[in-house]
């Protein structure tokens, strides 16, 4: 029997009538790095290959191939691959999956410039489709900085590797930066879809391949407990929160210039936003859930003034886990007159009838007090109390926070009396933890990721209007920032500049100190 063409693999999403409960196998297919040599592809990018392999859902005729500058064999690249693995997978080491998998790894040294390495690209991989039955199938992973795109995507484009046809399929993969505001975008955007058509491409927002992210979906539509109280008449607002406790020392060449908010804002939180936001999708093939999501982010906006709704700041040195650290303008490589923020708030507005007046108040950080991101959904207080105020002195607003990391979970805060012959009320947690409720460990984001990728199963790699919508929504803010003056300082180890807490202050609210 024939093996099976990439059309009639293909599965119409809506007629989909799999058991979706039960892992797929990827096909038959050759997966190229380029940018092999960097931090992405040794700490995320092999290891998440090696976990698949490890789980059993790599195809025995899968390959790895690296290609770099560096003059390598096949033995050097499947050397640095071994070591990335054996250092950062997220399962067990296995002699015998290494092996197997070590067996189709090959290298290619070269420039991204030069058409010869293209040619040596395109008869590794041809050679690769006789020796293990790759199917001709092609993955183009750009592990690189977003300035050598436009090279790299024009040499597949010349070199004929871009081309698909019924029999085989050809697909791209990009990281973030997706350009640097609105008009960024949309060249770069041009400039992918000149060479791949836009279902070939998948553009990576690791967050979404978060268990906990994909849970935002389970939460909201297997249930009946929340959408009724999912609006504006019940939620005073939302937080949504991604803080980090590391510094920026030797990521200056990506991250000076960039700042917090196009770093991680743009993409990352604007998604947790449409997640939180969306209404209910018809179904969950890829289209329809892309719809929703792109329905709400033409509905969000910034909420003005900007000098009050927004703030931004940069560390200055601190203490962090007892450590003294240096401020941002100390650490190497960044320039000593560096205006980046390392951190930025802001105030959204989504425009729909399920929350007209809701603010959704989006905040990221470095060297911030702890590691965590999180998403809490704070209620408005209950209309009447018929308690004495001194009964409820303790008594928060009730709040449904999804712990997306690090304690994975779902945590309802809501009132209780305190035991005692006396009528007090206090805020208490209820608790949902992955860690306690389940004993399967989840994967890694890019495991799942790269997976849904060689399936060619798109739903959690954001399109092109949803990168083109995130900036719309952002780049008002950017503007604003360039045009008045330097980031306010913040102490390292602390929750943000202060102009952060009169943001909030201001409309008599607080954040959430996590
Ligand atoms: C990346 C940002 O996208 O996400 C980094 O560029 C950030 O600045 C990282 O540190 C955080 O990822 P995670 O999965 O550890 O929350």
């Amino acid at each position: 029997m024939s093996e099976p063409t990439a059309q009639q693999n293909w599965v119409n999403p809506l007629r989909d009538s799999r058991d979706k409960r039960l892992p797929r196998v990827a096909g038959p297919c050759a997966l190229v790095i380029f940018g092999v040599t960097g931090d992405l592809a040794r700490r995320k990018l092999m290891p998440a290959i090696y976990d698949l392999a490890n789980r059993g859902l790599l195809p025995p005729g899968f390959a790895l191939v690296g290609f770099a500058r560096r003059d390598w064999e096949d033995a050097d690249f499947a050397k640095i691959v071994h070591d990335a693995v054996r250092e950062h997978s997220r399962t067990p080491f296995r002699e015998d999956v290494w092996e197997r998998l070590a067996e189709g790894m090959r290298f290619v040294h070269g420039t991204f410039d030069d058409p010869d390495a293209f040619a040596r690209l395109a008869s590794t991989l041809d050679a690769l489709e006789k020796e293990r039955g790759t199917g001709g199938n092609h993955a183009f992973y750009l592990a690189i900085p977003p300035d050598r795109f436009p090279t790299v995507l024009q040499q597949l484009s010349d070199s004929g590797l871009a081309r698909r046809s019924p029999d085989h399929w050809r697909r791209v993969v990009i990281e973030k930066p997706f350009g640097h505001d609105l008009e960024s975008a949309q060249e770069l955007n041009a400039l992918v879809n000149r060479v791949f058509p836009e279902d070939a491409v998948f553009r990576i927002d690791h967050y979404l391949g978060k268990e906990t992210v994909q849970n935002i979906l389970a939460l909201r539509f297997a249930n009946q407990l929340f959408d009724p109280l999912w609006n504006s008449h019940y939620v005073d607002h939302v937080q949504i929160t991604m803080a980090e406790d590391i510094g920026l020392g030797g990521r200056a060449g990506y991250y000076d210039g960039i700042g917090a908010a196009r770093d991680v804002i743009q993409n990352h939180l604007l998604q947790l936003l449409a997640f939180t936001a969306m209404e209910e999708p018809i179904s969950f093939a890829p289209r329809e859930l892309q719809a929703e999501k792109i329905k709400v982010l033409k509905s969000t906006r910034l909420a003005g003034p900007l000098d009050e709704t927004t703030s931004r700041g940069q560390y200055a040195g601190g203490w962090q886990g007892g450590v003294p650290v240096v401020g941002l303008l100390e650490e190497e490589g960044f320039s000593p007159e560096s205006r980046t923020e390392t951190y930025a708030a802001i105030t959204l507005e989504v425009d729909t009838r399920r929350w007209a007046g809701v603010p959704f108040y989006l905040r990221t950080g470095k060297r911030l007090g702890r590691r965590v991101t999180e998403i809490a959904v704070v209620f408005k207080r209950a209309p009447h109390l018929p308690f004495d105020e001194t009964m409820t002195e303790e008594l928060g607003q009730n709040a449904l926070v999804i712990r997306v990391q690090p304690d994975e979970g779902v945590t309802m805060r809501f009132g209780s009396k305190v035991p005692g012959s006396g009528m007090e009320v206090r805020d208490v947690n209820m608790d949902f933890s992955y860690g306690q409720a389940f004993t399967t460990s989840s994967p890694e984001a890019y495991e799942r990721l790269i997976l849904d990728m060689l399936l060619g199963e798109p739903s959690l790699f954001p399109v092109n209007d949803e990168v083109e919508l995130s900036w719309q929504i952002l780049d008002p803010a950017l503007d604003h920032w360039a045009a008045h003056g330097t980031p306010e300082p913040y102490e390292a180890g602390t929750w943000g500049p202060p102009s952060a807490d009169e943001m909030l202050r201001r409309t008599g609210r607080e954040w959430r100190r996590p």
